[in-house]
């Protein structure tokens, strides 16, 4: 089936997408080479690894475990070279026109505005803020946990900078409550959900299997947490939203998109595909073929969908 350009044709936070497909953070995006890596899968913008303003090393191994459920446990760390990266990647986007949104780290507002301004400065599409990190001490979600903390980053990040800002929040019990102030605070659309805090246990050793002991959990077995945050955000503010969790198939992102997401990130499915190409095609294709099932024309006919029934 030919892809019908028009029909899968969506936008986010004022950023013009080819598809709903991208990837998530994390996976790949601090190389060049990386850019034209994740380009070449076809998907419709680039997210980043998250950069903060230093290089920062990762944990020790092992910082990753394909768990018996389909799903991945990481304890990566944030490792990353550190703001000087943005320049190139911004450049490589740019020679192959492809959207590259940074995502953006830090352990307080300094931080995330010195890296935001770097972003800025070189021009990226837009900045997404990782205040959802599970496991990484001082970042993350030890930040985006609370309302009132991701208020201050997002409004710090918003008012010095033009580009979109789009805060990337976690799984906390008060998840909604950060989405509204995220909003307030100016971000122009938000990402749910990232990695859930977890831990596996080698039962022969009993020790936790991650020298972090703790990780985030990812792939399919968080997809319907993040359909269930991504469903209530929707109903309370009608926001711009990217699902993001455990998408493999093409209806785990029609979920999300009947949910009330506009958008839709890939990792977990993208890192384990003998075929990323293959995998973000089969999507779109069978997106298309939902769309013109229920009649829609367009994706943003289909955003919320499951709000109207
Ligand atoms: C190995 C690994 C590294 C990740 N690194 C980042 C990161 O740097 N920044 C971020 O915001 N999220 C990061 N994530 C979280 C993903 O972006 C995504 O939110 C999460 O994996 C859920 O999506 P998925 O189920 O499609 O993988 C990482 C996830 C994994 C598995």
């Amino acid at each position: 089936m030919a892809l019908n350009r028009l029909a899968l044709m969506t936008s986010l936070a004022g950023i013009e997408l080819r598809h709903p497909l991208m990837n998530a953070s994390g996976f790949l995006g601090y190389t060049r080479e990386h850019v034209h890596r994740l380009a070449s899968y076809g998907l419709s913008a680039i997210v980043t690894k998250t950069i903060t303003p230093y290089a920062k090393e990762g944990y020790e191994p092992p910082i990753i475990v394909a768990l018996r459920n389909g799903g991945l446990l990481n304890a990566v760390g944030l490792e990353n070279p550190g703001k000087k990266c943005i320049a190139e990647l911004v450049e490589e986007a740019r020679k192959i026109n492809v959207p590259l949104i940074i995502s953006v780290g830090g352990r307080n507002e300094e931080e995330f505005v010195e890296v935001a301004i770097e972003a800025e400065e070189n021009s990226a599409t837009a900045i997404e803020l990782n205040l959802s990190c599970p496991h990484t001490k001082g970042y993350g979600l030890e930040i985006g946990s609370d309302p009132n903390n991701v208020f201050s980053v997002v409004k710090a990040v918003a008012s010095v900078t033009r580009i979109p800002v789009i805060a990337k929040l976690g799984l906390s019990d008060r998840v909604v409550e950060s989405a509204g102030k995220a909003l307030e605070a100016g971000a122009k659309g938000l990402t749910l959900i990232n990695t859930v805090k977890a831990m596996a246990i080698d039962v022969h050793t009993l020790k936790p299997i991650l020298t972090n002991i703790f990780g985030g959990l990812s792939g399919p077995p968080i997809h319907p947490i993040a359909v269930r945050v991504v469903y209530e955000v929707f109903k309370e503010y009608r926001s711009e939203i990217i699902g993001c969790g455990g998408v493999s198939s093409w209806i785990d992102a029609a979920e999300f998109i009947a949910a009330g997401a506009k958008a839709v990130q890939v990792g977990t499915a993208l890192a384990l595909a003998n075929n990323p190409q293959d995998l973000v095609s089969n999507i779109l294709q069978g997106l298309q073929h939902w769309l013109e099932l229920h009649g829609y024309k367009v994706v943003e006919e289909a955003v919320g969908s499951a709000h109207r029934v």
